[in-house]
């Protein structure tokens, strides 16, 4: 009798990114120009993450038309759609029903901890709502869900994960090994892209405009956000962060898109001025985003398509979630299915 020699499974990634704005060049380099990189070693989830994005109020149309932009970015940006599996968060139900367990596994004090959650609640005050305090369980429950191995995330998420790990320990510790325990994935360059006005904060999308370039940016608005960039006075091309963090930032944004080490950049540009830095670095984002615009520009105006993806890889998604949904249900004691 033959041998059936079964493929050997390979590690599973999760990572997700909110439909909630313009995706920035910090999106970009932080995550998403990660994901497609790990597509053929892992089996890749990636999601759009709609019910994250409702813990700040958003135009109900904008969203729905941002989720499909995103299904579109995903794809523009590298990921085969027969290979990563692309969904929609609103889609698989199981993200729900174990963010409650989990919630019941999660304290209060954890979550007063979230540094995410503080900035949040103090840029929206007037909407301190309960999901906006329990975000990190829904996410906990994103990557739980699919028994991942690995989520490449920017160092913002660092906390996040640092939670997951602990809530999916403790379940672990009362109901013997049911979830996998992720570890984080952050590239040494670029998993911190700054504001490039204020290149002591993180360069975000809910701030204004000048403050980061927009993954759909046209190549004269880079160059000129990026010519406007902020810097320091004493006109070395130098990588250091706390003395200079508008110079580094240019520095890791270059280096991150595959303009060379820090090192190489710094020893290259020596003696030069920061308008040719600030051009150097405009070059590499334009090279770097014209291919994911022009793709992006095919996909988004097929809808039809979009959507066919979206809606066969729920059902994949669904089916993959409920395996461990019913596993952790049977555990806390939930009555059992006929
Ligand atoms: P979100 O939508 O804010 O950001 C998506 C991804 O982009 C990264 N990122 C950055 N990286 C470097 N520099 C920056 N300036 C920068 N800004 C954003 C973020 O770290 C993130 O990886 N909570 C998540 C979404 C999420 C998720 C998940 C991620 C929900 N469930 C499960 C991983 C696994 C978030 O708000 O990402």
């Amino acid at each position: 009798m033959s041998e059936i020699i079964k493929p050997e499974k390979k590690p599973i990634i999760f990572s997700g990114i909110q439909p909630s704005g313009t995706l920035t060049l910090g999106n970009y380099i932080g995550a998403l120009k990660n994901f497609s990189l790990l597509q053929d070693d892992y089996d890749c989830i990636y999601c759009i993450v709609d019910m994250h994005a409702i813990t700040v109020r958003q135009n109900p149309a904008d969203l729905r038309r941002r989720c499909m932009e995103l299904a579109a970015i995903y794809i523009a940006s590298g990921l085969d759609p027969k290979k990563s599996l692309i969904y929609c968060q609103s889609h698989v139900t199981g993200h729900a029903e174990l963010s409650w367990i989990l919630n019941c596994f999660t304290y209060m004090g954890e979550l007063n901890r979230m540094t995410q959650y503080k900035d949040k609640a103090a840029k929206h005050a007037d909407n301190i709502n309960a999901g906006l305090f329990t975000y990190p369980v829904l996410m906990a429950a994103d990557i739980l869900l699919f028994q991942t191995n690995m989520v490449p995330v920017g160092v913002d998420q660092k906390q996040h994960l640092e939670l997951c790990r602990d809530v999916a320990q403790r379940f672990n510790g009362v109901y013997g090994n049911v979830f996998t325990i992720p570890e984080p994935y952050i590239a040494k360059v670029g998993s911190k892209i700054m504001s490039l006005q204020e290149p002591t904060r993180k360069m975000s999308k809910s701030d204004p405009d000048d403050t980061f370039v927009a993954l759909l940016d046209d190549p004269d608005t880079i160059r000129r956000k990026i010519k406007r960039a902020v810097t320091d006075s004493d006109g070395e091309i130098r990588y250091d962060p706390e003395n200079k963090p508008g110079v580094s930032n240019l520095l890791s944004i270059m280096s991150a898109l595959g303009a060379g080490s820090i090192e190489s950049l710094t020893a290259e540009l020596a003696g030069q001025g920061y308008g040719t830095l600030k051009t150097r670095t405009a070059d590499c984002v334009i090279a770097a985003l014209e291919p994911l615009q022009n793709e992006y520009k095919k996909l988004i105006a097929d809808k039809g398509y979009l959507q066919g993806i979206l809606d066969e890889n729920a059902k994949t998604a669904n089916y993959l979630a409920n395996k461990t949904l019913r596993k952790v249900q049977k555990k806390v004691g939930f009555a059992s299915r006929g």
